[in-house]
């Protein structure tokens, strides 16, 4: 449809058609023109679902054809409504969490995942997924740093906008075929809760903000990203939903984002908790002026704005932007011309859960596990020598698609042990849970109880591991976080394993020291206890419904783990919130405590994480030496050439991630230790060299100094390449002042 028709059915529509436009109606809140659920007690009326715009969580593509259908027959204008729904790590197909893609430090992967995941649910009907998630995390107490891509904002940026395109399509065409329009979240600096809390208050300085936060979702609007959704926190005091100057001066005319801003669940008529709405007509009145488009879930809009147009109370024209913004979005998915889009049951079974789709998933998974330790070689397993005892919670266990896959099912994962047995049949390998995921009787979740299962016993259980130990060569303990300790509303305070497999991991040190542990989980995790009695410790994070065969093929050495840590480790809850990229001090801690006490440490812990941002071994070595610049002044319009020869010096071909880091040593304000600003992931085979460039910009130097101008200062540069953010070869170089 052109604009000026666009136009002309914007005031063509009658208010009541406007204000439910702005209403975005939860799936199980109506059935056909009849209103269930919360919203009877909303008092929300059928005709106003009939002019409703937006539909969230529902899914299939005959229910989804239903429902449109008989929904373009009732509104008086015919409009179609936009079906919305959280395809967070893929739609049936489940592919590993966000976290876990970021460790792939493969961004081409993780579009691939997005098309596919965007191919299957534009067949099952949808419109719009609230993906993805660009926001920045630091504090493994924060449960949904599961969906994110981890403490670094440039590799943040480089994932979400591989995700938008990925959904969107290379060329923005939403009306393609399955091309879903994407959704950004949560704007902004939601990752930031005080005390990894979830929902609680943010505080950021404007240069915090600008230079950290903002551009992973700067990324993500420059690849064309078609929604942005407003965070339910305060940001400096400020609910995001109600901050006019967020979402109008830096969100639209700083960022330059046009499309559609709709606020999270709830988060409108959450302005009244939060304390800075008397009511929900104030409640509107500020989300509709800080230039939300669409309220999620709640019935502000839809009960308060007509009445506060025809007293006056607020600009009609307001109201039109934002109808305007909603309508454009429906004509470039093309709903106008085709309001089913992709929906289509043939398609579903064509492309739900295929060969390819899975190929894909469990090429991700083993390019996302990470190989934190690694003994004598302990790791891969010799399926001809030895045998091995798998045990623990997870060694069988189908819950390892992550909190956020709604329309996965659980019984298509592929469980370790399946996996094992399925790949390598011959393979002399044993299996046995030990102990339960969770402490029994613990909560999960506060709602659902997880008793001890009535033919559980645990003594059994643990005396029947104790005895497979002991006659194995080896043991692999597959333990973890059960899928839902992280996520949302999943904030923990001790972040290390449940005690019951604590104990169960002694218990077999004790009785078979060769121990090898993987661990799933969807957060960063305090192993010190697991890294100091481990030979071997393979993160697999939560991998998605082809975790069992990537794992097989990674333990029994048919692939090699190439993944990188996107978030430190810590080494304890106390040292959260930890980061490669912090500043510097004036007192820096040199690592003696002889020395003196006045520096800035910890008496009971290192500072340093205990695996840092970047980490990541594989099956083979590498060497790193030569580091070259080829000049060691930077021209502004030049740029230099930093290399580094790389050699595979093991006996087994491998993947290195090569990574480039630079530190300003002096400017206007101070500047991170050291920060990310390329990577390279080369292949090599035992005894192969290459020599790996980047080059350095003048770009790649600027940051916001102290008058906040976003600019490079000439002097002295460091720049480090190496395997991660605590190790390499160093150089310096200066940049000098423009000759312009
Ligand atoms: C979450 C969002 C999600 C929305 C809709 C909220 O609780 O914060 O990330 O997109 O629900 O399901």
């Amino acid at each position: 449809m052109e604009q000026q028709k666009l136009m002309s059915l914007l005031s063509d529509m009658s208010l009541d058609e406007k204000t439910g436009e702005l209403f975005q109606i939860p799936s199980y809140f109506f059935n056909n023109d009849m209103v269930t659920g919360p919203a009877v007690e909303m008092g929300i009326t059928p005709e106003e679902l009939r002019v409703c715009g937006s539909c969230l969580s529902v899914i299939g593509a005959r229910k989804l054809r239903d429902i449109q259908k008989a929904h373009i027959q009732r509104h008086p204008h015919h409009i179609p409504m936009l079906f919305m729904a959280d395809i967070i790590n893929g739609y049936r197909t489940v592919f590993p969490i966000p976290l876990a893609q970021s460790c792939t430090f493969d961004p081409a992967l993780a579009e691939k995942c997005a098309s596919i995941a965007a191919s299957e649910a534009a067949a099952a009907g949808l419109h719009v997924t609230f993906s993805p998630m660009a926001d920045l995390v630091r504090d493994a107490r924060w449960g949904r740093v599961m969906e994110s891509a981890g403490e670094d904002p440039y590799l943040s940026g480089l994932m979400a906008a591989a995700m938008v395109r990925g959904y969107q399509g290379e060329d923005n065409d939403l009306s393609k075929k399955g091309a879903l329009a994407a959704c950004l979240k949560h704007f902004a600096g939601y990752g930031a809760p005080e005390g990894g809390r979830d929902y609680n208050t943010v505080e950021l300085s404007e240069r915090t903000l600008t230079e950290d936060y903002l551009p992973a979702y700067q990324k993500a609007i420059d690849a064309g990203c078609a929604l942005v959704m407003t965070s339910f926190n305060t940001l400096n005091r400020i609910p995001s939903t109600a901050n006019r100057h967020l979402m109008r001066e830096i969100l639209r005319d700083k960022m330059l984002f046009d499309g559609v801003l709709i606020s999270d669940w709830c988060a409108v008529s959450e302005l009244i908790p939060h304390g800075i709405a008397a009511d929900e007509k104030e409640a509107a009145a500020l989300a509709l002026n800080a230039g939300v488009d669409i309220d999620m879930a709640s019935p502000v809009y839809l009960k308060n704005l007509k009445g506060m147009v025809k007293q006056k109370l607020i600009d009609e024209r307001l109201i039109d932007e934002a109808v305007l913004r909603i309508l454009t979005l429906k004509n470039r998915l093309g709903l106008f011309e085709n309001p089913y889009k992709d929906g289509s049951e043939e398609d579903e079974n064509k492309l739900l859960l295929c060969t390819a789709h899975r190929q894909q998933a469990r090429d991700c998974a083993e390019k996302s596990f990470v190989l934190l330790k690694n003994e004598d070689g302990f790791l891969p397993l010799n399926r001809e020598k030895e045998s091995v005892a798998f045990i623990g919670p997870f060694a069988d266990n189908l819950l390892l698609s992550g909190s956020w896959s709604f329309f996965g099912d659980d019984k298509d994962c592929v469980t370790l042990k399946e996996g094992v047995t399925r790949s390598y049949p011959e393979a002399a390998a044993f299996f046995a849970q030990g102990c339960p995921t969770v402490n029994p009787g613990t909560e999960v979740l506060g709602f659902q109880k997880v008793p001890p299962k009535e033919d559980f016993d645990l003594q059994d259980a643990l005396d029947t591991a104790i005895q497979l130990a002991r006659k194995a060569d080896r043991v692999i303990l597959a333990l973890g976080e059960h899928r839902d300790y992280s996520g949302e509303g999943a904030s923990r305070t001790h972040i290390t394993l449940p005690s019951c497999q604590l104990e169960l991991f002694h218990k077999i040190c004790e009785v078979n020291p060769n121990v090898g542990v993987i661990l799933f989980n969807g957060r960063p995790l305090d192993i010190c206890e697991i890294a100091q009695r481990a030979k071997a410790i393979l993160e697999a994070w939560l991998p998605g419904v082809e975790g069992g065969n990537a794992l097989a093929r990674v333990l029994y050495g048919d692939a090699s783990p190439s993944g990188r840590l996107s978030m430190s480790f810590p080494r304890c809850v106390g040292q959260v919130p930890i980061y490669y990229n912090h500043m510097s001090t004036g007192r820096p801690f040199s690592g003696d405590y002889r020395t003196t006490r006045y520096n800035s440490k910890y008496l009971d812990a290192p500072n340093e994480p205990l695996y840092p941002f970047g980490y990541g071994l594989t099956y083979t070595d590498f060497a790193y030496s030569k580091l070259c610049l080829d000049s060691d002044v930077l021209h502004p319009d030049d740029g230099i050439c930093a290399s580094v020869e790389v050699t595979n010096t093991g006996t087994r071909p491998g993947t290195e991630t090569v990574q480039l880091y630079l530190h300003d040593v002096s400017a206007s304000v101070t500047r991170p230790v050291r920060e990310l600003k390329g990577f390279c992931k080369v292949s090599l085979k035992p005894g192969e060299s290459r020599r790996v460039s980047f080059r350095i910009t003048e770009e790649m130097l600027r940051f916001y100094d102290i008058h906040m101008n976003y600019v490079s200062e000439p002097g002295q540069f460091e720049v480090f390449i190496g395997p991660d953010s605590a190790s390499g070869s160093k150089g310096v170089f200066t940049l000098v002042q423009s000759d312009t």
